[in-house]
């Protein structure tokens, strides 16, 4: 080995060290900043060290993508909405695909046609592997960002024959895989390969279900990982095997997270478009029953015990700091005031858990769903704040619904349920939510910041 060969892998060193520094940081909201700073100056040691280990003839264009893609980066970055997150980090997923299916195409376009027969055969099958998953990941990824941003429909798209479709697609890039192994000279077998993964890509995420979105985002998350692991076997880049394992990695245990949350299988949550589709759910009986902030501040001023459960519609609202404000009155009141925080609630992982954060709620204050169920019924007061499916009963009494089954906050089962939303219209997975329409909930429609403001207006009035 060279000096220079030690020192490029000396580096890589450090640079893999960074990243698996990073991604311990990454674990807490108070460490997750330096966390992302740690795995920024990981990634540019590796770019810089990459870049000065190849004999670059040119680098205008690797420039000129630089300047783009980071003006349009930072630009992104700054004036992205909280809310809309969690669809950008679906996109970065597809970008991330993305650049390991063009990696692969370059890597095959630049092995001259006479030389291809000495290259060996780990080699092609290496980049049809990262061709087939960077394709998946990608048209995915934009699947899941238009249904994250509601720009496609949220239910699941199911049609006749899609089974058959699925399984003739599947042998379809089995059979192309072996011809571009074999043929690699045959650009015909390329296209095949990626066209077949864009479109499984696409229909596999448009036939899952909204509530099941958490899933596909981490395995999405997790498949640009393992694109990027194959395109660096297939280019022999250490540092870019290392971190397509660590995205890999750690998007699975997060699609096990999720799975878990959603008491689901992966095969389930997967071949959900396979399956024999469900009866459409019993309709629900009973009337909704609306309640303005003023009478609902009448039960929460006499309430002991006040179980708050957010959801995405808090976010939308941004009444994080209301809610707090509203905290800290009931308690001075005498009552407790306690947080139910669902897996899933919001559109990404710990979203609720950052958002009470930012406005300084204690940490010893949010409960685990798990926690709170068993003992629902001592909550004088559960109020729902923009959440949706999390809180929905039908996932426990209707056997015919799409969320049948899903673990759920039991806030039905409290004395008094107020919901606070802006209509009876279904959340994310497009389920119609009984919960509405029981005897012991009260709604009290409107924006969740304003309705809070106005019942601590109540409190001021007092
Ligand atoms: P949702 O079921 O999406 O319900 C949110 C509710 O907030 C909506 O029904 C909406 O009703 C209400 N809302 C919106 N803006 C509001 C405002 N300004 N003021 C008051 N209410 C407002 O939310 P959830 O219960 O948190 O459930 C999360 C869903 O997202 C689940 O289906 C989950 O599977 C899915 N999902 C989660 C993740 C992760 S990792 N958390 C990722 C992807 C998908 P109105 O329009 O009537 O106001």
């Amino acid at each position: 080995m060279t000096p220079i060969s030690m020192t490029i892998n000396l580096a890589y060193v450090v640079a893999a060290t960074l990243f698996i520094v990073g991604l311990k940081l990454l674990s807490h909201p108070s460490s997750a900043r330096r966390g992302n700073l740690v795995s920024s100056i990981g990634m540019l040691i590796a770019v810089v060290v990459t870049l000065l280990d190849q004999q670059i003839i040119s680098y205008t264009y690797i420039i000129i993508g630089v300047v783009i893609g980071g003006a349009i980066g930072a630009w992104k970055a700054k004036t992205v909405q909280m809310t809309a997150m969690p669809q950008m980090v679906s996109l970065f997923n597809g970008f991330g695909g993305a650049a390991s299916l063009l990696l692969a195409w370059a890597t095959l376009s630049a092995i001259a046609p006479e030389s291809r027969s000495a290259v060996s055969l780990f080699v092609f099958i290496s980049l049809y592997f990262t061709l087939l998953v960077g394709g998946v990941t990608f048209s995915g990824s934009i699947v899941a960002w238009g249904k994250l941003a509601e720009k496609f429909p949220t239910k699941a798209i199911i049609f006749t024959g899609l089974r058959e479709l699925s399984i003739l697609h599947l042998i379809g890039l089995v059979v192309v895989g072996y011809l571009f192994v074999t043929q690699p000279e045959n650009p015909l077998w390329l296209w095949l390969g990626i066209g077949l993964a864009l479109s499984f890509g696409l229909w596999a995420t448009l036939s899952i279900g909204g509530a099941d979105m958490p899933v596909v985002i981490a395995l999405l998350n997790s498949y640009s990982g393992v694109a990027a692991c194959a395109a660096g076997l297939a280019v022999a880049n250490t540092v870019l095997i290392v971190t397509g394992l660590l995205v890999g990695a750690s998007g699975l245990i997060l699609t096990s997270i999720m799975c878990k949350a959603m008491n689901r299988s992966l095969s389930n949550v997967l071949l959900s478009g396979f399956a024999t589709p469900v009866e459409a759910g019993e309709k629900i009986e009973g009337d909704i029953k609306v309640l303005s902030a003023q009478d609902a501040y009448y039960v929460l001023e006499a309430a002991q015990a006040v179980l708050v459960v957010p959801g995405y519609g808090m976010a939308v609202a941004q009444a994080q700091h209301a809610v707090r404000e509203l905290q800290s009155l009931l308690e001075s009141n005498g009552a407790t005031v306690e947080y139910a925080i669902h897996p899933v609630a919001g559109r990404m992982p710990g979203h609720m858990n950052v958002l009470l954060a930012e406005a300084d709620v204690p940490y010893d204050h949010l409960l685990e769903m798990d926690d709170v169920n068993p003992r629902m019924e001592n909550y004088d007061v559960v109020i729902v704040i923009g959440a949706n499916d999390v809180v929905n009963p039908a996932a426990k009494e209707m056997k015919g619904s799409p969320i049948y089954g899903m673990p759920v906050i039991e806030a039905y089962r409290a004395k008094t349920v107020f919901v606070l939303k802006r209509s009876a219209n279904p959340g994310f997975a497009g389920v119609d939510n009984p919960l509405f329409f029981k005897d012991n909930t009260r709604m009290v429609l409107g924006d969740a910041k304003e309705t809070i403001n106005s019942v601590i207006r109540e409190f001021g009035d007092d």
